[in-house]
């Protein structure tokens, strides 16, 4: 594991290791998606634990696109002075950070949105919440305030920020072609339904130039053959790679979920359970690396030397994303660093329901255990 400590340059930044901390949404923000002392807190300890780069949860860019009802926003200027807290503590230690900016599309909920959540196609994500299909001139808002979070990022003091283009939200909607039905632009051809991503990419670049790093996350496969497969997944890269993105993150959306089938339209998730294999999504980032100059994070039950330090050696991916693996122990990367055991993930998934139960729970760390 020893390989993953040493330095990597991410678009002219200096990490101080491979290990890249996932987002992964808390709900510890208030109802009006505010950042409070424990979303602070928690960051703080994840930042002291040894980890080179955080990528915060999602600011959500737009009140109708929260992914809970404790999303985190991005969306006000207020928020910038308390997101510019945690970029300082992650700093003060040494840590490369971004923020995810997200908006839910389909998998929000008129519950907590107070209106229907939207998509770019009319098909529902759940399928008793319908959706409002995204007029062109509703597409070019969302544009606006994804470019818009992006400059109040900068402000805030991240590095860089991660377009959340997975797991079957707004911008992964438009990538799929399950989800994806439109007959303009914007859907179509891989190019057609990554239009969006690539107006988002090239409006920040217009904005802020080389200011921040910019990343993409999606999907290498996700569920379903009618879904986008490794090969649409390589196309797409190629497309953020001429877009301007500086780093891609490959996660998939293809662990069947028993709790979603017969409610979801994809009833799949993005984390791995206990049947799954160490490194089951690995493939889909070395696919994808192969055929990109820009670096590649991967993800997906990485926390194993026997899977993780081959992907270094063999150059699968530049960097290995681990989610659980800190939630359940902030000190996981310093702890394995020292050649000591962390408390380690069991993959029970309980992590899920507690965030949209009003936060974060974890079966193994003691500070996150269910009340
Ligand atoms: C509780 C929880 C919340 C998550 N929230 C997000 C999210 O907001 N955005 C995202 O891109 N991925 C999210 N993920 C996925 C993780 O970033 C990661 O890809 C996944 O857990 C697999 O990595 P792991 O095996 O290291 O946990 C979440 C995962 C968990 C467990």
């Amino acid at each position: 594991m020893n390989l993953l400590f040493t330095p990597f340059t991410l678009a002219g930044k200096e990490l101080k290791n491979r290990f890249v901390f996932t987002p992964t949404t808390t709900s510890f923000a208030t109802d009006n998606a505010e950042v409070t002392a424990k979303l602070a807190d928690y960051y703080r300890q994840r930042a002291e634990g040894g980890v080179g780069t955080v990528i915060m949860e999602p600011g959500v860019v737009d009140p109708r696109g929260k992914l809970t009802p404790q999303s985190m926003g991005i969306f006000t200027e207020e928020s910038v002075a308390a997101l510019g807290g945690i970029t300082k503590i992650c700093k003060d230690n040494g840590v490369a950070v971004f923020i995810q900016l997200a908006h839910s599309g389909p998998r929000g909920r008129a519950a907590f949105l107070g209106e229907m959540p939207v998509s770019p196609s009319a098909i529902p994500f759940f399928k008793d919440e319908p959706v409002y299909e995204l007029s062109k001139e509703d597409i070019g808002h969302v544009v606006e305030s994804f470019v818009t979070a992006a400059v109040r990022a900068k402000q805030a003091g991240y590095d860089g920020v991660e377009l959340h283009a997975a797991h079957g939200y707004l911008l992964s909607s438009f990538l799929s072609p399950i989800m994806n039905r439109r007959t303009d632009e914007y859907g179509g051809s891989n190019a057609n339904r990554a239009k969006i991503v690539v107006d988002i990419l090239k409006g920040i670049r217009e904005k802020l130039g080389n200011d921040l790093i910019l990343g993409v996350r999606f999907n290498g496969k996700e569920y379903g053959d009618q879904g986008l497969d490794t090969a649409d997944a390589i196309e797409l890269a190629g497309i953020f790679e001429a877009a301007g993105a500086d780093v891609l993150h490959v996660s998939a959306l293809e662990v069947e979920v028993p709790s979603l089938v017969g409610v979801a339209a994809i009833p799949a998730t993005s984390a791995p359970g206990k049947d799954h294999q160490h490194g089951s999504f690995l493939d889909y980032a070395r696919q994808v690396k192969k055929t990109v100059k820009i670096p590649v994070i991967a993800v997906g039950k990485l926390n194993h030397p026997e899977v993780a330090v081959p992907a270094k050696v063999n150059g699968d991916c530049d960097l290995v994303g681990l989610g659980r693996s800190l939630i359940a122990d902030p000190n996981w990367p310093n702890k394995v660093k020292q050649g000591l055991l962390p408390d380690q993930c069991i993959y029970c998934n309980s992590c899920f329901k507690g965030i949209a139960r009003g936060g974060l729970i974890c079966a193994v760390n003691k500070e996150l255990k269910a009340k």
